[in-house]
């Protein structure tokens, strides 16, 4: 019980980030002069594992949910009806179910703009079940920082997990291929990647920001704050190092990916067990 909520969240936040991801880099591929290759394997085995995720953990979130209010079955209709957890749960999985139906398909115009729409969705509803619908004073503040949060982050990190699973062609040595994935990835990045930071600086500001520095980190909540800050800052520092490959017309370190997508995985893992602390003061 203390292990699964965090691990529902966690595989929610994958599919999430698969389905952002696969919306902007189809978008970014349009822009690009040279298309994205078509899905390779490892691009549709994680599509799938995208829209699984997406279908089983709204599913294992009801069921821990029943589970904690210890209901009989019967009163489900009750607890998705007369609730704002239940209210916030179904307001979820509608666009997770719409986003696990448009992952896996052959990629046309239509699919491709519905999956963004329907990945947007899940974005502003997430913010449903966590510690932001719970934000009496901030309401509308924290759920739109939390929606900026979490679309900026599946368009970044998801994005960037399936151009590695795709081997994405690296531009040009010479420079001139200014207009190819990685290029279109980097700029799209650059507005993103800030976006993602400062929105979650402003829910941190939200969360703990009545609080004093020693109180925030005497609590667990602060302390894996902290510990997630850091872990973003490495992120954004690796993704600047490849920026600067990039600019200077060098292909992007495939190591130094796989290193900044592995910490990016810890990020999510410190944030699926950061919502469900309480935060200091609350
Ligand atoms: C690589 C960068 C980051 C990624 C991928 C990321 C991802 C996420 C995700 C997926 C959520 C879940 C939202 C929800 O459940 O509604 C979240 C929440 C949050 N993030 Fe981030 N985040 C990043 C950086 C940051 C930074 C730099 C901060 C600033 C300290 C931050 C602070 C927060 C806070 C306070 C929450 C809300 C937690 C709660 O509800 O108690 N994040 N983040």
């Amino acid at each position: 019980m203390e292990t699964a909520a965090p691990l529902a969240r966690l595989l929610l936040y994958g599919g999430t980030m698969l389905a952002m991801g696969q919306g902007t880099r189809t978008m970014l591929a349009g822009r690009a002069s040279a298309r994205a290759s078509g899905p390779s394997p490892a691009v549709r085995g994680a599509l799938w594992c995208g829209a699984c995720a997406l279908l089983v953990a709204p599913l294992l979130l009801l069921s821990l949910q029943r589970q904690a209010l210890e209901l009989p079955l019967a009163e489900l209709p009750a607890l998705l009806r007369d609730t704002t957890w239940g209210r916030g749960w179904l307001q979820l999985t509608i666009p997770c179910v719409l986003s696990a139906l448009l992952l896996p398909p052959r990629r046309t115009g239509t699919t491709s703009r519905l999956l963004v729409w329907a990945a947007l969705g899940v974005s502003v509803t997430m913010g449903g079940l966590g510690h932001a619908a719970a934000d009496a004073q901030w309401p509308l503040a924290s759920r739109l920082l939390d929606a900026l949060h979490v679309a900026g982050a599946g368009a970044w990190i998801g994005a960037l997990l399936l151009m590695l699973l795709a081997g994405a062609p690296v531009p040009e040595p010479t420079g001139a291929d200014r207009h190819g994935e990685w290029p279109a990835f980097s700029q799209m990045a650059t507005v993103v990647a800030p976006l993602v930071f400062l929105s979650g600086v402003g829910s941190a500001w939200l969360r703990v920001g009545a609080s004093g520095p020693a109180e925030i980190l005497a609590s667990d909540y602060g302390r894996l704050l902290a510990l997630k800050l850091l872990l973003a800052l490495l992120v954004v520092a690796l993704g600047a190092t490849q920026r600067r490959r990039l600019h200077a017309g060098a292909a992007p370190r495939r190591q130094v990916v796989l290193v900044e997508l592995c910490l990016a995985v810890l990020v999510f893992t410190a944030t699926a067990w950061l919502t469900g602390l309480e935060p200091p003061g609350a």
